[in-house]
């Protein structure tokens, strides 16, 4: 049975961490639901670290769309939940629900994301009174922040950490099941997530979130690009991977592969009948 809304809150209630990583196709969904994280995101940064752009303002619904797809059908066990790109919610309400619905029928998400503050309550109020559960995500804005405040940490000051509290608790009262924290001072975080019911799920927001998520390439070291200070890399991939490629490419040029282990032959009647061929 796959993961509910409702069980992530019954975890925050016992104290229990949740766990939520990136995926973007079939293999590192597959990787991470035999891992037993709880909640697999197709996330925009997939504009980064699978499309090869900038930012994430570029990503279309229907690179989401695509994305989520093999993703749903790795997952049995953990919530889907699919980001809302940039372009894909704010013209209206409609625009908003319209569009959820598609990542919903089309991509197979259980759940989506959208970044933003106040102005998403009509939005998160909209689509959860139509059954869409939503994430919220607060914080750094990754789709906006280049064209304004640059990619800085947030919450630092009391003003601004109010600010995030008192925006977290109106996106809970729209029905929000869940809100992403990302670069938030760690006193903030901690703060917000004790003031709501629903859970918090941090990325650079301090330990005290009551769960994780990293970028799917950061932490298993894919990702070769600038690597933001929360990004722990836990394993190398990337070393291993080359290198898996360098022996082939080595062995193609000496012969040494393919050897008859990995090569299929005839019957040795039947290599007879074209002597002379
Ligand atoms: O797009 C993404 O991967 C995200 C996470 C970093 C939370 O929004």
């Amino acid at each position: 049975m796959a993961m509910n809304v409702r069980q992530l809150l019954a975890k925050k209630q016992r104290g229990e961490k949740l766990v939520m990583i990136t995926a973007y196709g079939y293999h590192s969904a597959l990787l991470a639901e035999q891992a037993d994280v709880d909640i697999v995101l197709v996330g925009d940064s997939l504009g980064n670290v699978m499309l090869g752009y900038e930012t994430t303002t570029p990503v279309i619904l229907e690179d989401m769309i695509y994305h989520t797809r093999p993703v749903a059908r790795a997952l049995k066990k953990a919530l889907l939940v699919t980001d809302m790109p940039f372009g894909s919610y704010q013209i209206s309400v409609e625009q908003a629900m319209t569009n959820a619905i598609r990542l919903i029928k089309e991509g197979g998400a259980a759940a989506v994301k959208l970044e933003g503050g106040m102005e998403t309550v009509p939005i998160i109020a909209a689509l959860t009174k139509f059954g869409i559960p939503v994430m919220a995500h607060i914080g750094l804005l990754p789709q906006t922040a280049a064209m304004w405040q640059g990619f800085r940490c947030q919450g630092r000051d009391a003003e601004s950490a109010r600010h995030l509290i008192e925006t977290a608790q109106a996106l809970e009262k729209a029905g929000a099941f869940s809100i992403v924290l990302e670069c938030v001072a760690a006193e903030a975080a901690a703060k917000i997530s004790a003031a709501i019911e629903i859970p918090t799920i941090g990325i650079g927001a301090g330990a005290d979130c009551d769960g994780q998520v990293l970028v799917f390439h950061d932490l298993v070291g894919l990702n070769k690009g600038h690597m933001p200070r929360f990004a722990k890399q836990y394993g190398n991939s990337a070393a291993v991977m080359r290198q898996a490629i360098d022996d082939y490419s080595a062995e193609v040029k000496t012969g040494a592969y393919p050897d008859p282990t990995h090569s299929f032959f005839m019957e040795p009647d039947e290599l007879k009948k074209l002597e002379g061929v």
